[in-house]
């Protein structure tokens, strides 16, 4: 982003951006679902699983603790986060990098007036890398494009903007759906059904987005009119020849999916009090009696934190991933990371070096 003009860069698609950050010889910011493509992602995946086997044992975890403890990292989260901020927290462990966070700006000089820009730069002073999650949809951009031209340009990693981004969740889904599908075939030719607000939730926006790097794969909006996804991304999807089916009707949805991401109502976006609540969201729920009509080898997924659409008993059928989908975003954030600094080679040489699964 060093050197192009705001105005130039805001004038953008999404798209061209993503392919401008992807151009770089290595990761460097991490804003959008837009600039991952098939190799990166599979690549992403298998560093992932890399860093899951060397963390396994002791000489391994020493080995990844030791490799960025020259680096630190600055978790600026003023929106509420428990599990991008505790799982960014652990990725950095894992990889040696110190931690500073500000997650109450009234704790910080924004308090005292200081723009969010120079708040940011004050970070870029003491840190290598600033992970941000904002109720700003747009900030983390600007952020990242101010560092670029700026004397000190340290990553940014998107963890949640507004009601638009949040690639490193659908990054962390679409390893989970990499790991789930690993036996049949891939994510390729999948049905994946996307269930609950989807007008609104960002983790749902930008995991659509990253599956037109698939072939075959049929997604599934199921949501009440009010709540369904945004022609923003149908567009995209058409561009991309995705299929896709726009429906009310989840009892109809399930008997197909080999993958049904649930979603809780983003009600703290509603515009005025009680929108939300207004509208009948009781049959997007997934129950105990529907588990009988699901594909034996579906998965369900959420990106957390839950309400009533999935009731606790059913966290015990073998298909219910989400918890494993969580810790997986661990082990994708550690790859990111690891990835940002140049770390990557180094891990796989470990791993075969020490003949630690996978390899490749
Ligand atoms: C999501 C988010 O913040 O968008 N949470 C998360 O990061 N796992 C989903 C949500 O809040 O519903």
């Amino acid at each position: 982003l060093s050197g192009m003009p705001w105005d130039k860069f805001q004038a953008m698609s999404l798209e061209e951006k993503g392919r401008r950050l992807a151009s770089a010889a290595r990761l460097f910011h991490v804003l959008y679902a837009q600039q991952f493509g098939r190799a990166e992602l599979d690549r992403l995946g298998s560093l992932a699983t890399t860093i899951r086997f060397v963390a396994k044992t002791e000489g391994g975890a020493r080995f990844l603790h030791d490799l960025l403890p020259h680096r630190r990292a600055m978790l600026y989260f003023s929106q509420p986060s428990t599990r991008t901020f505790l799982s960014f927290c652990a990725a950095c462990e894992i990889l040696g990098l110190g931690i500073g966070e500000v997650r109450d700006t009234a704790t910080s000089s924004e308090f005292k007036g200081e723009s969010k820009e120079d708040s940011v730069r004050t970070f870029s002073s003491y840190f290598d890398l600033i992970v941000m999650r904002t109720p700003m949809g747009g900030l983390a951009e600007r952020m990242a494009w101010i560092l670029s031209n700026s004397d000190r340009p340290v990553p940014i990693i998107n963890a949640g903007s507004g009601k638009d981004q949040h690639p490193t969740q659908a990054l962390l889904d679409v390893y989970t759906l990499q790991r789930s599908f690993e036996r049949r075939g891939g994510i390729d030719g999948k049905r994946i059904v996307f269930v609950g607000d989807l007008a609104r939730g960002r983790t749902v926006r930008s995991l659509a987005y990253l599956l037109t790097n698939y072939s075959d794969v049929d997604l599934w909006f199921v949501a009440p009119p009010q709540l369904q996804i945004g022609a923003d991304i149908l567009e995209q999807l058409d561009r991309h020849g995705v299929k896709y089916t726009l429906t009310d009707d989840l009892h109809g949805a399930i008997p197909g999916a080999d993958a049904i991401y649930m979603t809780r109502v983003q009600d703290e976006w509603d515009s005025e009090a009680g929108e939300s609540a207004r509208i009948d969201t009781s049959r997007f729920c997934l129950l105990s009696k529907d588990l009988d009509r699901m594909k034996d080898d579906a998965v369900i997924m959420h990106p957390l934190p839950r309400r009533n659409e999935i009731p606790t008993e059913v966290d015990t059928d073998p298909r219910a991933v989400y918890w494993r989908q969580m810790r997986n975003g661990m082990w994708i954030r550690s790859a990111l990371i690891a990835s940002q600094f140049g770390q990557d080679d180094r891990i796989r040489e470990y791993a075969a070096e020490h003949k630690l699964h996978p390899v490749s």
